[in-house]
């Protein structure tokens, strides 16, 4: 058993920077959208999507072309998901067969289909369990071993204890996304408590969750503490949030985008999710996934996001992309999301306070 702890991470593509990461996202952070985002500016780090890990589980290929197919430059640590200890071991042992920087531990994953089986967001409900899964990822990675994590199941009670354990077995990063399980992608962030996680482990921690821009990844490093930033479904909105944030932390203006050049974007990620056989509804519906998001930006009415989510062909689509980026395509790109404007409906609207 190699026996390790506190690595250095990758240096940041601008030294003395704080790091930024695209947010390992299922279905999103292909090969082919890691390559799109690299053309805008790269994070400093990828994660791949999460590889599920069980008695008969095999690397999943398509994800394994993340890593091996890389050429963005920068380095792409590989997440799992699963709690038996054996077959986590045993996947640990096979990726290192591929070029890796770094194993990371998914215990956050809200989907209740994932968590109903104790792994992801549900192993939060059992901090004991982590703590001996944390114990036996450290002893089998000889290199890099990083844990994203929210901060609890129903409520934040067992996140004392998570970060116990991060603090015990040298955990070389730690990624907080500040909400727990039950919050899924509704409620506030509580960065408080990332920062708490920030003050209480020895290693780097990147704060996750609704860094929707590079002045809010300023503001979210200032209250933190944080080491850097993990950005998803803002990056998918706007993939030149990495290089505006590197433009932000060395205190210069950032660079606005138009409406032309996210059309622009448009068009790129159809083409780089296009396979041969793809059919074009399918195809379509890929990309809408991608554009909900985009949408946040365009309008502050959500036009943009209502014409393109009734569009089935890609001729319609692009038409939709035409009318509403093209007629005044010198107009500015939102920075941040329009207030109001939600990108997945049935998983973002913000419930009541009384709720919540
Ligand atoms: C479509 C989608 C897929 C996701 N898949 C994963 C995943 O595979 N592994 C993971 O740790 N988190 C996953 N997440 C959570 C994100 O990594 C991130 O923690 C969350 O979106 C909050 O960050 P954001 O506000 O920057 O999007 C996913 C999120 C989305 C929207």
């Amino acid at each position: 058993m190699v026996s390790a702890g506190l690595q250095e991470l990758p240096a940041p593509i601008k030294p003395g920077q704080p790091l930024t990461a695209l947010a390992p996202m299922q279905d999103v952070t292909t090969l082919d959208f890691m390559r799109v985002i690299s053309e805008y500016g790269s994070p400093d780090i990828f994660v791949t999507e999460f590889f599920r890990v069980h008695d008969s589980s095999r690397l999943e290929k398509h994800i394994l072309r993340s890593i091996d197919e890389n050429q963005t430059g920068r380095p792409v640590f590989a997440q799992l998901i699963g709690e038996a200890i054996p077959h986590l071991e045993r996947t640990v042992a096979d990726l290192l067969r591929h070029p890796i920087a770094g194993i990371d531990l998914n215990l956050g994953c809200p989907a209740p289909k994932v968590y109903k089986k104790n792994v992801g967001g549900g192993l939060l409900r059992d901090p004991a369990r982590v703590d001996q899964i944390l114990q036996a990822l450290r002893a089998v990675c000889p290199g890099r071993f990083t844990v994203k994590t929210r901060i609890g199941f129903d409520d934040t009670a067992p996140f004392d204890e998570i970060l116990d354990s991060v603090r015990r077995h040298r955990v070389d990063l730690l990624t907080v996304h500040g909400r727990t399980v039950k919050g899924g992608y509704r409620s506030a962030v509580d960065y408080d408590l990332i920062a708490e996680a920030v003050r209480r482990v020895p290693c780097p921690v990147l704060a996750n969750g609704d860094v929707t821009s590079a002045s809010s990844a300023v503001q979210i490093i200032a209250k933190t503490g944080a080491a850097g930033v993990m950005i998803g479904r803002h990056a998918i909105r706007n993939p030149w949030i990495f290089a505006q944030c590197r433009q932000a932390f060395a205190g210069e203006p950032v660079t606005p985008t138009t409406l032309r050049a996210v059309n622009e974007y448009a068009h790129r990620l159809f083409d780089a999710t296009h396979t041969a056989t793809i059919p074009e509804g399918a195809h379509v519906n890929r990309m809408k996934k991608f554009l909900n998001f985009v949408g946040q930006g365009v309008d502050p009415e959500g036009a943009f996001l209502h014409n393109m989510r009734r569009t089935q062909t890609a001729k319609a689509l692009f038409a939709v992309c035409a009318q509403h980026l093209l007629r005044t395509p010198d107009k500015l790109f939102a920075a941040e999301p329009y207030d109001g404007v939600i990108a997945r409906p049935n998983c973002e609207i913000p419930l009541p306070a009384a709720v919540a």
